[in-house]
């Protein structure tokens, strides 16, 4: 298949080398500065011309939280599969997935690619579904990142803290910081650090007046990321997609494996 990527920087390098991995051919890398970059363009008809051109069968974004909407709204309409990986744009999902069915085309967007945190997801709601019977346990997210990292909190916690949300009536809504009361009852914090290189922690607590359970996700390296971003399109362009537009999310792909 032929990818075109949109954002070199360090993700998209990694995502280059997965769709090596993986026997994809990098149609065209998109990039506002990176000079390594096939295109290097601010304006988004140049960003679009070069991913036509280049007979991209899908596209795979990730640039930076303030530039991903425009990205999307420009993107969409070449009908080409579109995978986002860029957070910091959630609050625009009903205008992107109005864009996407407008168009006819197919768009997918996680927080988190990697197999490990898609199944902690999992085991996050079903430890949440079984402490929620017991009163005693109250329940918090935290999370590490990285120092260069712009969005906080995290997609992934936010993810997480949905998830929760979910499965735990006690807990109805998310703060996180800046967080300086004493949270209620039915506030779930999500809490954020950013220091050095931390590729990504994100912990669990169900804590009672007696002990506490921890879960925690840990990434090693990023390779992770790009191998599912990489699976993600592969997905999303398949034959079978064909007849079905709209937004998904890496749950999809899970459930269909
Ligand atoms: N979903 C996931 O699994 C996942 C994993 C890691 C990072 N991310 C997110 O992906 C994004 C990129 O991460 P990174 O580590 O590669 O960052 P990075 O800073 O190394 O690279 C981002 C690149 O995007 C470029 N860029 C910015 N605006 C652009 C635009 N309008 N068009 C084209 N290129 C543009 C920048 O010049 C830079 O080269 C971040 O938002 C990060 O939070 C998501």
């Amino acid at each position: 298949m032929r990818i075109a990527l949109v954002g070199y920087g360090k993700m998209g390098h990694m995502i280059a080398k997965a769709c090596e991995a993986r026997g994809h051919e990098v149609s065209c890398t998109v990039d506002l500065f990176a000079q390594d970059a096939t295109c290097v363009t601010s304006d988004h008809a140049v960003m679009v011309g070069a991913v036509r051109e280049s007979g991209a069968e899908a596209v795979i974004e990730f640039s930076h939280p303030a530039s991903a909407l425009e990205n999307i709204r420009a993107l969409v309409p070449t009908g080409i599969p579109l995978v986002v990986g860029t957070t910091g744009w959630k609050d625009s999902l009903p205008e992107v997935a109005q864009l996407v069915a407008l168009n006819k085309t197919r768009l997918l967007h996680a927080a988190n690619f990697s197999v490990g945190v898609n199944l902690f997801y999992r085991i996050v709601a079903e430890a949440a579904r079984l402490v929620a019977e017991f009163d005693e346990y109250d329940t918090a997210v935290f999370e590490s990142h990285h120092n260069q990292k712009v969005d906080s909190p995290s997609g992934t916690a936010l993810d997480i803290a949905q998830r929760i949300l979910a499965n735990m009536p006690s807990k109805t809504r998310v703060v996180s910081d800046p967080f300086d009361r004493k949270p209620e009852r039915d506030e779930l914090h999500v809490a954020s650090v950013r220091v050095g290189s931390v590729p990504g922690t994100h912990t669990v607590w169900f804590d009672s007046p007696a002990d506490t359970i921890e879960l925690t996700h840990t990434v090693r390296t990023r390779e992770g990321l790009a191998a599912g971003a990489v699976r993600a399109a592969e997905w999303l362009a398949s034959d079978a997609r064909g007849a079905a537009s709209g937004v998904f999310t890496m749950q999809d792909v899970f459930d269909s494996l």
